[in-house]
């Protein structure tokens, strides 16, 4: 069990008295970003302060410091995820290791080929795949849905024999479901495709373990899961990241250069980590790493869970709020409150100091599914408690005052 009031003093976002221009404050946005506790801070300002040199260049002790924490960053992000540190290539974040994956993986696709996405989908797992598939000729296919999921027979219904990629959000950032990520690797495999894994939505919240699920890339930010912002990464399975090209040409990612234009490339996973890195970064989400295997990937799963769950339960006894997500697998609640648009709700909890997301969430493919030109996303984390879900549900009883201001 997670005791929250033993957690949010290592968050200086709640150490205003947990106030935020006078009103308790009720975060309820983690899907968007998450708060970053003190030793994440710390980690990420020690580099600034006490050991600043670039990685991977200097033949001094400074920079021989920085390339050991680094490089330690780097061994602790992939116990985190059960892989070898080779395997992890630190990015900017989700959107950028998508690409790198998407354009990486494009001398591999030719004309007829076959791309498998969901209409639940983040607009990083489906922009880079739409530019991809018109530069190559390829065919996107969409896996349908049950019960908002894809499963491995729902996608088995759309794997031909020219599928070659399958790429999900393994927890939809606008519902909140997850998938069966190992069941689906497998299906994907047997037709001879590759699996990518958008866990944006789920690392931060969820047990990983890539040598379990057998996924061949996974893609994540360090800022959803209490790290800082511009730092990500992308796991590639060995094999997978030697044989690609990257993305990004530069310094530190090439072995040698000649004037004929030739040039070779550094090992994984050097390769993909073109020009200086954001080391603070890194170390700041090595840190995250740590500090949430510390409390525990399964207790904040389940954490989230109860919170979602008393949400639902609260937020059902109001009349005016449609549910989306009432059997939502995590922390993600996402509702309308009738005849409001979804932003006016945001901007009247708002003023009652709960912050939640509104609109499309960047999942634009979703809402027709829904009926609806956008929803109102509260997302948990383990730092919430059951007054956050209180304070929501109480905003939202005073529906009528705003339906009153706004149709006056
Ligand atoms: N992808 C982030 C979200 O869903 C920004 O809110």
């Amino acid at each position: 069990m997670i005791d929250v009031k033993k957690i949010r003093p290592d968050f200086p976002m709640y150490r205003k008295g947990g106030l935020y221009k006078g009103l308790p404050l009720t975060y309820l946005d983690n899907a968007a970003t998450t708060f970053k506790p003190e030793c994440v801070i710390k980690a990420q300002d020690s580099y600034y302060r006490d050991f600043t040199a670039n990685a991977h260049r200097g033949d001094y002790s400074l920079a021989h410091d920085v390339d050991v924490a680094y490089e330690g960053a780097r061994k602790t992000v992939a116990s985190f995820l059960n892989c070898a540190p080779e395997e992890v290539c630190f990015t900017s974040g989700d959107t950028m290791g998508l690409n790198e994956v998407c354009f990486g993986l494009a001398p591999f696709l030719k004309p007829g080929d076959e791309i498998v996405l969901s209409a639940e989908e983040h607009a990083s797992n489906v922009l880079p795949w739409f530019v991809l598939a018109k530069r190559v000729g390829a065919k996107i296919v969409y896996a349908p849905l049950e019960d908002n999921r894809v499963t491995p027979e729902t996608l088995s219904s759309v794997l031909t024999n020219r599928t070659k990629v399958v790429s999900l959000a393994s927890v939809s950032n606008v519902l909140g479901y997850a998938l069966d990520v190992e069941g689906l690797a497998k299906k994907a495999h047997e037709a001879g495709a590759l699996f990518v894994e958008d866990g944006a939505q789920s690392v931060p919240h969820r047990l990983t373990d890539v040598k379990k699920s057998d996924v061949d890339f996974l893609i994540f930010s360090g800022h959803k899961m209490c790290g800082p912002l511009g730092i990500g990464v992308l796991y590639g399975k060995r094999k997978l990241l030697e044989k690609m090209d990257p993305l990004l040409y530069g310094g530190e990612m090439n072995g040698r250069f000649y004037e004929d234009g030739t040039f070779t490339y550094s090992d994984v996973p050097l390769k993909f980590e073109a020009g200086t890195q954001n080391i603070a970064g890194a170390l700041g989400l090595a840190r995250a790493c740590q500090y949430l295997s510390e409390i525990g990937m399964e207790s904040i799963a389940s954490h989230e869970r109860r919170l979602h769950d008393k949400a639902v339960s609260l937020l059902k006894q109001n009349k005016n709020i449609l549910l989306y997500n009432e059997d939502g697998d995590t922390g993600i609640v996402t509702f309308n409150v009738k005849d409001v648009f979804a932003q006016d709700v945001a901007s009247y909890l708002s003023s009652k100091g709960v912050f939640v997301r509104s609109g499309q969430h960047c999942a634009k493919l979703l809402n027709e599914r829904l009926r609806c030109q956008a929803t109102v996303r509260c997302s948990f984390y383990f730092y919430n408690d059951e007054e956050d879900v209180e304070r929501l549900a109480e905003a939202c009883l005073h529906a009528e005052d705003f339906l009153d201001a706004f149709f006056a």
